[in-house]
């Protein structure tokens, strides 16, 4: 097997750092990435927080790409993967301070992107900051024809992908005891959302 490669990683990886500087802080210990896809970008990411430990996860078939790049690279504090599929599996069994998600809410159906939005809301402590990379659509219209383009593409494949609402996300996270940090604009018409977990509130 060839070690996979992802062109469109190596071109987002240095604006997602940029972001990444101002979101992760001394007192963030944890990561866990969501559908690492190649692994490329915890290879390129983590060694620059270093006191982060990295944890790549996604569905058991993208596994030996990323050990591959893994293995490769060498880096000290990312970890192997964990098979976390959702809609399927479990929240892994870890306390984290991040979670970075790159270009899934697109390829996941929206029932499983609702799915982990709740796992979300369950598993993280307060504090903890959310970090979903991709496009999105605003006030029900694709923020430019490429993105209305690539969609239409993603659902020859799978009827049931497509780029997802801002406000569809919004409000599950909003739901789910979030709050936006910040809306980042990122380079060929993708975004970076920032959300942080609130204080849980009894329900009482
Ligand atoms: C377009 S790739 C993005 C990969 C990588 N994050 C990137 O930005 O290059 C989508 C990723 O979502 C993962 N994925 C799709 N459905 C999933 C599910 N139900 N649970 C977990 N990961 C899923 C795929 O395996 C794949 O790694």
């Amino acid at each position: 097997m060839n070690k996979p490669m992802s062109p469109s990683c190596e071109r987002n990886k240095d604006p997602i750092l940029e972001v990444m500087k101002e979101v992760i802080t001394e007192d963030n210990h944890v990561l866990l990435e969501v559908g690492s896809g190649t692994g490329q970008h915890a290879v390129y990411l983590a060694p620059h927080f270093p006191h982060v430990k990295w944890i790549t996860s996604d569905v058991l078939g993208n596994h030996a790409g990323i050990k591959m790049w893994l293995d490769e690279a060498k880096v000290p504090n990312i970890a192997r993967p964990i098979e976390f599929k959702i809609g399927k599996d479990e929240f892994p069994k870890v306390v984290v301070d991040l979670v970075f998600t790159a270009n899934t809410f697109h390829i996941m159906h929206w029932k499983e992107c609702k799915t982990l939005m709740k796992m979300w809301g369950h598993r993280l402590r307060e504090g903890a900051q959310v970090m979903i990379y991709g496009p999105f659509n605003y006030n029900g219209t694709f923020s430019s024809p490429s993105n209305e383009q690539f969609d239409r593409s993603l659902k020859v494949e799978d009827p049931l992908r497509g780029i997802r609402s801002y406000d569809d996300v919004h409000n599950n996270m909003v739901k789910n005891g979030f709050a936006l940090c910040k809306d980042y604009e990122m380079p060929a018409n993708n975004r970076m959302l920032v959300y942080r977990r609130l204080e849980f509130v009894s329900q009482k």
